[in-house]
């Protein structure tokens, strides 16, 4: 939008979080909050700016290209924004204030928000909602369907205003000269001795100046981030939304309720994903694939129609198509497995690469390997990779068959088509073609029993 700045303000205390780290860092929905308020304030202008102060380290080290202003000490939102006034000096054009803790807010609502307030003519805008329970937040007192009188907070609040249910979002938009003006003007003689950029509102529209609210219908959209019961309260929406956009898009989720998925996840059509499944970070699920109860799956790649059963956890990792994975299974560190491989029960997988066809059923570690095509690997081997000081790698080429119970002591190399006979432990590097046997030679002692009896 033409000749707009958003400032977005994320100095505070956030007392109420109880937390070493800054409020707007806390994740909901897959995305810290603040991320969630940039890419929404990025669809309204290129000019961000925002004001950090307490713990300015750690937001100024999460968040790129936006402008940062230091607030020194922590005297209020109205006093926030004032931090701003060097910055702003010579601009005059109009400013979206926003908080960092309301992460729910859409673009198209910031849009036509702001159409309202230039149709309006106003001089400054507040977005506001009714809430059910408008606990803690600042109240609307308003002289008309349009425009406001002023916003008393919730600790300063009569008996009477307390009964108000519209609530102050803390989102503005203002004519920034205008903003800064008043600004100087407001004092702290209230309960928390701070600097309200609420009191703006009341001076403005005292002084007959058009102040507009314009309400939004979907309540939750404003809902703000002070505790940690309100970050469950948000994270509950996020989900519920995200999983009702895949849904819209064609992928089956039998239990909404219990379907944990991010923001940034990606899933193709006709994917079923199962009750208390946590999909993560930014994977990426392609078509008719499978994802079964309780298994957690973070930064993957899951090609399509892979199955993934029940209680699996895949962490950075890329599964090609047609695979079937779990129960039980682990994988993680870069694990890779190639189209139609299986991996089945308590298997773990670190940092290795399993071929095409490859199967893993039962029972296995396989850690710094590469493994080729239509290797089978029988149930309990081990790759032995590490010797308490350095990690070393196991080659297992094409076609191999690694019986049960072998365990592979890296480094060693099993060439192409080669055999190792059940029970092995397998030192030497194995040539292609060839059978190893690498075990203690069995001995009868018959009678054995007999005469240890007399
Ligand atoms: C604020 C509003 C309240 C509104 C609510 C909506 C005021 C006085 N109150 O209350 O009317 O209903 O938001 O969620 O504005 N901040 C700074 N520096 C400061 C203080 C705060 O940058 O010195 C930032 C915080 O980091 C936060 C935002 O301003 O992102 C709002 O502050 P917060 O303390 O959460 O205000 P509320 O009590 O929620
Ligand atoms: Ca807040």
């Amino acid at each position: 939008m033409q000749n707009l700045r958003v400032l977005i303000l994320a100095a505070g205390k956030s007392t109420r979080m109880k937390s070493k780290y800054a409020k707007v860092l806390q994740r909901a929905g897959g995305r810290r909050l603040i991320e969630h308020v940039l890419t929404t304030a990025r669809n309204l202008s290129p000019d961000i700016f925002v004001v950090v102060g307490h713990l300015a380290d750690q937001v100024k080290a999460a968040i790129s290209e936006v402008t940062f202003i230091d607030q020194k000490e922590q005297l209020g939102t109205g006093h926030a924004v004032l931090a701003a006034r060097e910055t702003f000096s010579g601009y005059a054009g109009d400013v979206l204030v926003m908080p960092g803790d309301v992460p729910l807010i859409e673009a198209a609502t910031l849009e036509a928000f702001v159409r309202f307030h230039h149709e309006g003519g106003f001089c400054a805008s507040v977005l506001t909602a009714d809430l059910e329970n408008p606990h803690g937040y600042g109240r609307i007192v308003r002289h008309n369907a349009n425009e406001v009188s002023s916003i008393v907070e919730h600790r300063d609040a009569t008996p009477e205003i307390l009964k108000i249910r519209e609530i102050n979002s803390s989102i503005y938009v203002f004519h920034a000269p205008v903003l800064f003006e008043s600004l100087v003007k407001i004092r702290n003689n209230n309960a928390q001795h701070e600097y309200y950029l609420t009191d703006v509102i009341g001076l403005l529209a005292g002084r007959k100046q058009k102040v507009g609210a314009f309400k939004v219908h979907s309540a939750e959209e404003v809902l703000g981030i002070n505790t940690r019961q309100e970050l469950a309260a948000v994270d509950r929406v996020m989900r519920r939304k995200k999983c009702e956009s895949l849904m819209a898009d064609g992928v089956t989720i039998t239990d909404p309720e219990t379907t944990y998925i991010d923001a940034d996840v990606q899933i193709g059509m006709d994917t079923v994903i199962y009750p208390s499944v946590q999909i993560y970070g930014h994977t990426v699920i392609g078509e008719d694939a499978a994802i079964h109860s309780f298994s957690r799956i973070l930064d993957s790649k899951i090609g399509s129609r892979t199955v993934v059963l029940e209680g699996c956890v895949i962490v950075d990792s890329a599964i090609g198509e047609d695979v079937s994975i779990g129960p039980y299974a682990h994988l993680r560190m870069g694990a890779t497995l190639g189209d139609s491989a299986k991996v089945g029960n308590f298997v773990e997988i670190k940092k290795s690469a399993l071929g095409a066809g490859t199967k893993s059923m039962h029972l296995a570690y396989l850690g710094d390997a590469t493994i080729g095509k239509n290797v089978n690997i029988g149930a309990g081997v081990i790759t032995c990779n590490y010797d308490g000081v350095n990690k070393h790698p196991t080659v297992i080429e094409d076609g191999a068959f690694v019986g049960t119970d072998s365990q592979l002591i890296a480094p060693v190399r099993i060439g192409k088509d080669a055999y190792i006979a059940a029970g092995s432990s397998i030192t030497e590097d194995v040539p292609p073609e060839s059978l190893a046997i690498a075990r203690g030679r069995q001995v009868n002692k018959e009678g054995w029993v007999r005469t240890r009896k007399k």
